[in-house]
């Protein structure tokens, strides 16, 4: 298993180019299943979710192929993705694939809603919480699908299609927009998604069902109209830039006192995250082709959060602020409140030194005036790159085992953070 090795101390500086957003990509190729024309993403990232994913559409009939370097284009700039589901093959997605990624749960709407009937494993739990799927099955059958659970399956039916009717979501979920907007597109008649999430990746993989030849209105509110057709078309889409990668470098260069160029990000859709960083003492300018991080020998300063929807602090960027935190003058509160159990980066952060009190949902984060490397262990995504961003500022040798987790989410980090001056290493094996 590959293990990341950093030696803290070094003060990043230089350009960092934000790849496409994950949670858009996935979503995105997704919708490939609603049409049998071909799909073209632009942007989309070169992470191990994006591979899996490939592999599960592929098990359903859907052909893939990423095109290859074109002239002036730079390593490392997003790949071109084409998906074409002219024949979906087979309705049902297996528990083996299900359980290694659970937005692969959300090819159940696009096969209910073109195929009439969709066999779709319950995801299971995860490292960060329960995350039950309540929400997504009461949409669909609001939209006349019959659900029966059966073997840890969800059997999905609507043999003469799905209809158009009132979806009134009991909670902000962002999976249940999504699978919520894939049914209503192609059901007869008009949807009202109310208490929709609000999030950027829902408002891009609208906006793509748009340029499929769908009809959505309120795209960005926490209100979508939908008025189904009969089918979609090809389009031509790109993924927007990822806006958590985005606040990790932010974080990343704060933390070390840097000055970084964030190239390609996109500061509307973080603007709460840029709030609180400009709170604790951190210099942001924002311009249309990216955003400037920089920390000139300016102390860090204690501030209090709580994660919430879209366009709230986002949760996948809570164990990321609680790394800059742990070096900040004074106590942070940080209160998770969309997730039961994302705080599995708190010991880790501990054995590097830092100094933090859990209470229920809330931590207490006490500046340390030094943290000082050691071995951690990556427990999910977001929390191994918190181990990446203390690392970077602790004394001494960081090594952080169970990297696939950061694989997962982050295109070439090391080469990222190394290019800014970072001594970070992967080591195989
Ligand atoms: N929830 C329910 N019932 C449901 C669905 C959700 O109670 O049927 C609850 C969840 O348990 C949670 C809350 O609603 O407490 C919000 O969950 P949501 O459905 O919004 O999460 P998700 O769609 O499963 C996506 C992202 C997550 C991100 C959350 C919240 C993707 C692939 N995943 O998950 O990203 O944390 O929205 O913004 O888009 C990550 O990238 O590291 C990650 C975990």
């Amino acid at each position: 298993m590959d293990r990341i090795r950093i030696v803290g101390g070094e003060r990043l500086e230089g350009t960092i180019s934000i790849s496409g957003a994950k949670n858009a990509a996935l979503p995105l190729m997704i919708a490939s299943l609603l049409t049998s024309d071909t799909l073209t993403l632009k942007n989309v990232p070169r992470l191990a979710d994006v591979t899996l994913l490939a592999r599960i559409l592929g098990n359903h009939g859907v052909d893939i192929t990423v095109a290859g370097k074109r002239a002036g284009q730079r390593n490392g700039d997003g790949q071109t993705v084409k998906l074409t589901a002219e024949e979906i093959v087979d309705t049902t997605a297996p528990y083996e694939m299900v359980a290694r990624m659970r937005a692969s749960f959300w090819v159940l709407a696009p096969l209910l809603a073109r195929c009439g009937e969709a066999k779709v494993s319950l995801p299971g739990g995860c490292a960060i919480g329960t995350r039950p799927v309540d929400l997504h099955l009461a949409a669909l059958k609001a939209l006349g699908a019959q659900i029966d659970l059966e073997g840890g399956y969800v059997i999905a039916r609507a043999p003469k299609g799905l209809t158009g009717n009132r979806v009134p979501l009991a909670k902000v979920s962002v999976g249940a927009t999504h699978n919520s907007l894939m049914a209503a597109v192609l059901a007869r008649g008009d949807t009202i998604i109310e208490n929709a999430a609000r999030e950027p990746e829902v408002a891009d993989l609208a906006l793509c069902l748009v340029e499929m030849g769908a009809k959505i209105d309120g795209i960005g509110t926490s209100t979508l109209l939908v008025e189904g057709v009969t089918s979609l078309h090809g389009a031509e889409h790109t993924v927007l830039p990822d806006r958590i990668e985005t606040g990790t470098y932010a974080m990343a260069a704060a933390i070390t006192g840097g000055e970084v160029f964030l190239d390609g990000a996109r500061a509307d859709l973080l603007q709460e995250a840029l709030q609180l960083l400009r709170a604790t003492g951190v210099e942001i300018v924002e311009s249309p082709s990216g955003i400037k991080v920089s920390r000139n020998g300016g102390g860090l300063s204690a501030v209090s959060v709580e994660t919430q929807p879209f366009p709230g602090f986002p949760t996948d960027l809570q164990a990321q602020l609680m790394a800059l935190m742990c070096m900040a003058k004074g106590t942070s509160q940080v209160r998770e409140t969309i997730f039961e159990n994302r705080f599995m980066h708190v010991q880790e952060l501990a054995r590097l030194g830092a100094r933090i009190e859990l209470k229920g949902d809330t931590a207490l984060v006490t500046g340390v005036n030094d943290l000082r490397g050691a071995q951690v262990m990556a427990t999910d995504l977001r929390a191994s790159v918190s181990l990446i961003i203390a690392g970077l500022a602790a004394q001494g040798e960081t090594l952080i085992g169970r990297v696939y987790h950061l694989d997962r989410g982050f295109e070439r980090i090391e080469e990222k953070l190394g290019q800014c001056g970072a001594h970070i290493e992967r080591l195989s094996g």
